[in-house]
């Protein structure tokens, strides 16, 4: 049996009632005296998800139908506690892939993106697709700290209202683990987890302190769940599944955290470096038949910036074909 880390004292016999109490009295007691010694709270004090306010909504399904009243209308009535409408989004790796994709699937939502990458070609082609659209481009490297703050410094100036994040900024070198450096490692390590730890801190640092509602939304891999060929790679998209969880905690009730977990994307940079065996197997393991396009994937991240998943936090969704199924 597992020692207690902390035994409970030894109880003394109480008299309950002229008699030697019982233990379901000294329970009864122990509560009484909880409650009684509880600092007052009310429910303004508390953090939404712990109030304690009553549930007329409940109480009043329990009731036969001809007794219920109308009932009050709940203050979050029609819009719901956790809508809000994520119009100025960041998008970090915009310049290819699923990145651009996104770029363009939320310019046509008709939200106001601003997006960085370190290929400053890429960008500019970006900007010349989308002339005349509420994009900015910013020359930025995620694996820097410097540049983070940077960036967010000149995005939040300018932006106030930005609360939106998608960490899609990623670096896949598809080598085995003994072929790694330790500034090569280091540097996985700061493209996929660091920036990503930065910028979603420099966000709720922004949104926070208001009570302001927002969404960061995650890129991990079907590799961050099953292991890959390259184990730089899997660990750190591991993280990024484990950051989400916790910063779904960290940045609760007020900001929704959630991370898109998708199996081989055709026609991009990444997918061209993963070894021809792993492609295969990558393809082999899928249950749907069709590519995974990165606009697909956008279409997933969209859906967890917006309104429709405003009950998802903390939530892993895959875009993978099926791949693997666990
Ligand atoms: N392609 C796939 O098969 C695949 C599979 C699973 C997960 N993912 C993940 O999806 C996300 C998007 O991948 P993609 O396939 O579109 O990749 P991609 O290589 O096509 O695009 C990634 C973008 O991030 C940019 N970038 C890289 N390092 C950066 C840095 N330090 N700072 C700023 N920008 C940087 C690149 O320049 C590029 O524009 C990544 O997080 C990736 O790990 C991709």
């Amino acid at each position: 049996m597992r020692a207690r880390r902390h035994p409970l004292p030894a109880r003394r016999p109480e008299l309950v009632g002229g008699r030697t109490a019982r233990v379901d009295d000294l329970e009864r007691l122990a509560h009484r005296r909880d409650r009684e010694q509880r600092p007052a709270r009310t429910a303004a004090e508390l953090p939404l998800h712990l109030s304690n306010a009553p549930r007329p909504t409940r109480v009043r399904a329990l009731l036969p139908p001809l007794l219920r009243a109308p009932g009050p209308v709940p203050a979050t009535a029609g819009r719901g506690g956790n809508t809000v409408s994520v119009n100025t989004v960041i998008v970090t790796g915009g310049a290819s892939g699923v990145g651009r994709a996104l770029v363009g699937r939320l310019l046509d939502a008709g939200k106001t993106v601003i997006t960085c990458d370190i290929d400053e070609p890429g960008l500019k082609s970006l900007a010349i697709e989308h002339e005349g659209r509420p994009l900015e481009t910013h020359v930025t490297d995620v694996a820097s700290h410097e540049d983070c703050d940077a960036f967010m410094d000149r995005v939040l100036a300018a932006h106030p209202n930005v609360n939106g994040l998608v960490n899609n900024a990623g670096l896949y070198l598809g080598q085995p683990v003994w072929e790694y450096d330790d500034a090569t490692i280091e540097r996985v390590i700061a493209v996929n987890i660091k920036g990503p730890v930065w910028l979603s801190r420099r966000l709720a640092d922004h949104l926070l302190p208001a009570k302001r509602r927002g969404a960061i939304v995650n890129l991990a891999s079907v590799a961050g769940e099953v292991g890959s060929s390259d184990a730089l790679y899997g660990t750190v998209k591991a993280g990024v599944i484990g950051l989400t969880k916790s910063n779904a905690m960290n940045f609760a009730p007020y900001i929704r955290v959630n991370v898109v977990s998708p199996g081989l994307i055709v026609n991009t940079a990444i997918a061209d470096r993963i070894p021809d065996y792993r492609y295969a197997e990558y393809k082999r393991q899928e249950q749907l038949d069709g590519d995974i396009l990165p606009e697909y994937v956008a279409d997933v991240c969209a859906y967890l910036l917006s309104d429709e998943s405003r009950t998802l936090t903390g939530a892993l969704l895959r875009a993978d074909n099926g791949s693997y199924p666990r």
